[in-house]
């Protein structure tokens, strides 16, 4: 009887339930659609996305930002990381609000799952907006160490978001239509940010 979750009907949910299953897909990678006509923004936008893990995730969520990139790495990686921090963070308050709300509704593992969850996520989002200031302030004799200090804070979100997905890799949650909803959320955020991760790297200087 897993049906009625799946067709987005409000009555039949919890609301937060609801809202998770039916409309964050809207605000993370789920959401965007690709842009048919290609500027020189979209283009220099393209081919550097053509590095990282998630090419069309990559560039679907950068588009809107092409006026703003031009063809500036710098400014790619750091719109990336806004995309990155937006998501995780209305990922984060969504699956915070779903565990407040319907936590007690949910089996003993499915819900400690759901609770870890909510904690790798609020760390994931710390790392990020840690990594967002640094990202604000790239100049200078010390912009090396500070594009350092950014890989570390965004691999270390990177890794919360999947220490959360991997949370309900675990017998005891198979089949629960949170652990979907949460896990499809969560690899989304993931992705952005792992290609986040992928723009800030290729700011290095080759060793
Ligand atoms: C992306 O990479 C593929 C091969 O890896 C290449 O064929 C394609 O032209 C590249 N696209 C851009 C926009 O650089
Ligand atoms: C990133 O977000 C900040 C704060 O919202 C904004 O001021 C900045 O212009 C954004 N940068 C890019 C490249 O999108």
């Amino acid at each position: 009887m897993e049906e009625p979750l799946m067709t987005c009907r409000p009555t039949k949910l919890s609301l937060s339930l609801f809202l998770l299953l039916c409309f964050l897909p809207l605000f993370s990678g789920a959401g965007f659609h690709p842009s048919p006509v290609a500027s020189a923004g979209d283009r220099f936008i393209q081919e550097k996305c053509n590095t990282t893990e998630f090419p069309h995730l990559c560039v679907a969520s950068l588009s809107t930002f092409a006026p703003a990139i031009g063809d500036s790495m710098t400014m790619m990686a750091h719109a990336a990381l806004n995309v990155s921090l937006k998501s995780a963070r209305s990922t984060s308050a969504m699956i915070a609000g779903l565990s407040a709300s319907s936590g007690d509704r949910m089996s003993p593992r499915v819900a400690g799952a759901v609770r870890d969850c909510v904690e790798n996520l609020a760390d994931s989002v710390d790392s990020l907006r840690l990594s967002l200031m640094e990202m604000g302030s790239l100049q200078g004799r010390s912009i090396w160490m500070k594009i350092d200090d950014i890989q570390t804070w965004v691999s270390a979100a990177l890794t919360e978001e999947n220490t959360c997905v991997e949370g309900f890799d675990d017998d005891g949650v198979d089949g629960s239509p949170v652990k979907a909803a949460v896990s499809a959320q969560v690899l989304s955020v993931a992705q952005l940010t792992s290609n986040a991760l992928a723009l800030i790297n290729d700011l290095s200087p080759v060793p």
